[in-house]
């Protein structure tokens, strides 16, 4: 918990943790938000974004990014409310959309819920709709803006509470409506300092009674790719998030409760800077890895014509015979036949489920799933 307000920063005049803040402030907020070092962390973030956005739009094959990144994204965000799941059963649980524990259904839904999101924006600018059907999709229930108070955030261990949002739909609404503004404004605001201050005022209004956090934060990936600043929702930005978690909440609170808006902001800039890097050396690794399986396959295979079955394993670590068919890639006999091929020069292994087989690309699912970039080479 936060300690007393110090004196000399400005402070939100009426809060109190167990009162529900609808004096909540609206944007922008009534301080610099632009000093020396904020200022030096959004140009290092900046840069290491712009590099990400280029480097995955020179990948020839744009659906494996779509795919994957969207997923690892899913459970490191959903892992913020302890909704735990592996990147592997979700891989594995891909193909058929259906999996068996709460957990990975609902990191698939996250999934689902950003790249739908995604898909939104060219219709519909970012706003308190975009919000409620996020929310909606995560939640797999229809979720709107609160009509009823009791909305609270507790510390997990004491119970104590932390944060009271704002109640009341007429009051969350117009908060939204201020906000869905403020995402907008032309003032010149640096586009990532923008998305800091709008990730903490959305948190803060709260507006479902839950959800908040990981609409929240597929929010924060669609506005920047909204901006220009991302070409697809491939930044990996809960990863730092789950990372600090504790970081996370306090500086949250450090906002409310004593207007510390450049901790709060410094947070959110170190977090694209640093998964923004981390993403693109794992675009790079993989694109490695697809250069040189593609060379191998040539070799061993060499009256193959593998192109785009390759493709398709590099965009599903579990791959199955329907998936190769569905894609007009071959017919079921052929398909099987060319998987096993691959399975039999080992870029890909056999794995039975149940009346079915999937097809496991041991490589591409190790760069997926651990921290290492490095793989083991062929031959
Ligand atoms: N002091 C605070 N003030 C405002 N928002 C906060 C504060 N502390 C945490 N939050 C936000 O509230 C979220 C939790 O709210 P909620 O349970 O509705 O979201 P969720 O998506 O279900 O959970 P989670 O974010 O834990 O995955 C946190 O992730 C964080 O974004
Ligand atoms: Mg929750």
């Amino acid at each position: 918990m936060a300690g007393p307000p110090h004196n000399d920063t400005p402070q939100p005049s009426n809060w109190r943790a167990d009162d529900p803040y609808d004096a909540l402030p609206t944007l922008p907020p009534d301080t610099d938000l632009e000093s020396r070092a904020v200022l030096r962390s959004a140009i290092a973030a900046r840069a290491a974004l712009a590099e990400l956005k280029q480097a995955a739009g020179l990948i020839p094959n744009q659906a494996m990014l779509i795919t994957a990144l969207p997923l690892l994204e899913a459970r490191a965000s959903s892992e913020i409310e302890n909704v735990v799941t592996t990147a592997d059963e979700l891989f594995r649980s891909l193909p058929t959309g259906s999996a068996t524990d709460p957990a990975t259904r609902e990191a698939l839904r996250y999934r689902e819920a950003l790249l739908e999101g995604y898909r939104s924006l060219s219709s519909l600018p970012l706003g308190t709709r975009t919000a409620e059907a996020i929310a909606t999709r995560i939640k797999g229930v229809e979720t709107r803006v609160r009509r009823h108070p009791g909305t609270v955030l507790r510390n997990d261990h004491t119970g104590a509470t932390i944060y009271t949002p704002p109640a009341g739909e007429e009051v969350l609404r117009e908060l939204l409506a201020d906000w869905e503004r403020f995402m907008h404004a032309d003032d010149g605001l640096d586009p990532l300092i923008r998305m800091a201050v709008g990730h903490y005022q959305f948190e803060a209004i709260h507006p479902f009674s839950d959800g908040n956090g990981r609409t929240g934060r597929i929010l924060n990936i669609l506005f920047l790719v909204e901006r220009g600043l991302l070409g697809a929702p491939i930044l990996y930005l809960s990863r730092h998030v789950i990372a600090h978690k504790a970081t996370y909440y306090e500086r949250l609170l450090g906002v409310t409760a004593e207007g510390a808006w450049e901790p709060w902001t410094l947070f959110m800039l170190d977090a694209v800077e640093s998964t923004a890097t981390w993403t693109l050396a794992k675009i790079a690794a993989i694109r490695d890895l697809h250069g040189h399986t593609a060379a191998y396959v040539r070799q061993a295979l060499p009256r193959v014509e593998a192109h785009d079955l390759l493709s398709l394993v590099f965009e599903r670590p579990y791959c199955r015979i329907a998936d190769v068919v569905e894609r007009g890639i071959a017919r079921r006999q052929t398909a099987s036949k060319r998987l096993h091929e691959l399975a039999e020069i080992g870029v890909l292994r056999v794995q039975p489920a149940g009346r079915q087989t999937l097809f496991v690309h041991p490589k591409l699912l190790r760069l997926l799933t651990m921290e290492s970039n490095a793989f083991e080479t062929y031959g």
